[in-house]
């Protein structure tokens, strides 16, 4: 059989893994535009990442997703991090190309794209509060900075790690920065929860009247409903509320559009896997 017939192979890998939605989202992708791909899941040993990525690189790999607890490591495995993987610290897009591994994070991008195309709240003027100082949080700074709000301020449970943020993205972009008790009296126009509490269930400690009137408030966990987050948004009079699933559809049709040269339509996969916030 002539090697043209052969799917070209792609993989998210984490730890752990059964839960994640990627191998759905590109199934439908590369139906949807005809491309000739297989997409799997691979669960890493929590020591094996690297071997497992070079393993699949292997056996004719073509590029990997990557998600939690290897996004940093990802960044550390490149041979060429793109300025997406530099800013946020971490990568969870992977491309081979011979000996060279290129790395991207377009979880900041798939954020923007969500909330401009989806959702048409457009960034530009707007008072923009991100909660949390991690990971998540980092991704989003640039891509936001970068659709010139009025606001960008970052709230985090330890204040330190906000500070962090403002010198480290300090040649970029002014961040506000502080904890939550300073936020008292503030308002915003958008309002994204960043912090892991989407997952564990636990409330912040935001102050009333927080959220403009017609305020967005994102969560950019996906998939578990209404979050403590988004109930006191809610209980706020927030009327516009959204989780991450576009932000995931969106992120994964920039992976896909990097490697196979196709951008797929989102809206259909995103109406698929939303779950109703009530
Ligand atoms: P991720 O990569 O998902 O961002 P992370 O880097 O571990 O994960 O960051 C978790 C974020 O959630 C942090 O901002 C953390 O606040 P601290 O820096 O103060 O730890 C925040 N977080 C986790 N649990 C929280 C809680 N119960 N209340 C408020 N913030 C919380």
């Amino acid at each position: 059989m002539p090697a043209t017939c052969t799917p070209d192979r792609y993989a998210v890998i984490g730890h752990p893994i059964g839960h994640s939605k990627s191998p759905q989202i590109h199934a439908a992708f590369a139906q949807a535009s005809g491309q000739i791909m297989a997409y799997s899941a691979i669960e890493a040993p929590l020591h094996g990442f690297a071997a497992t990525v070079l393993a699949f690189r292997a056996q004719g790999g073509r590029g990997v997703n990557v998600t939690l607890p290897f996004k940093l490591q990802a960044l550390a495995l490149a041979s060429d991090a793109l300025q997406s993987a530099r800013a946020a610290g971490a990568a969870n897009a992977l491309k081979f190309e011979g000996d060279r591994i290129w790395a991207q994070n377009f979880d900041g991008v798939g954020l923007v794209n969500d909330i401009q195309c989806n959702l048409g709240f457009s960034l530009a003027g707007k008072r923009v509060l991100l909660l949390g100082a991690g990971g998540a949080a980092r991704g989003a700074i640039l891509p936001l900075a970068a659709q010139r709000p009025a606001l960008l301020a970052v709230a985090n449970r330890s204040a330190d790690k906000a500070h962090r943020l403002k010198r480290d993205f300090a040649a970029h972009v002014e961040l506000q920065t502080g904890g939550f008790d300073e936020l008292a009296g503030e308002v915003f126009d958008l309002v994204l929860n960043a912090t892991s509490t989407g997952l564990s269930h636990a409330a912040l400690p935001l102050p009333a009247h927080l959220f403009a009137a017609d305020a967005l408030a994102y969560e950019l966990v996906y998939g578990q409903g209404l979050t403590p987050f988004l109930r006191q948004a809610r209980a706020a009079g927030v009327h516009q509320l959204a989780d991450g699933v576009g932000m995931l559809v969106e992120q994964a049709a920039e992976a896909f559009a990097w490697w196979r040269g196709v951008r797929p339509q989102t809206r259909p996969v995103i109406a698929r896997l939303s779950v109703p916030l009530v």
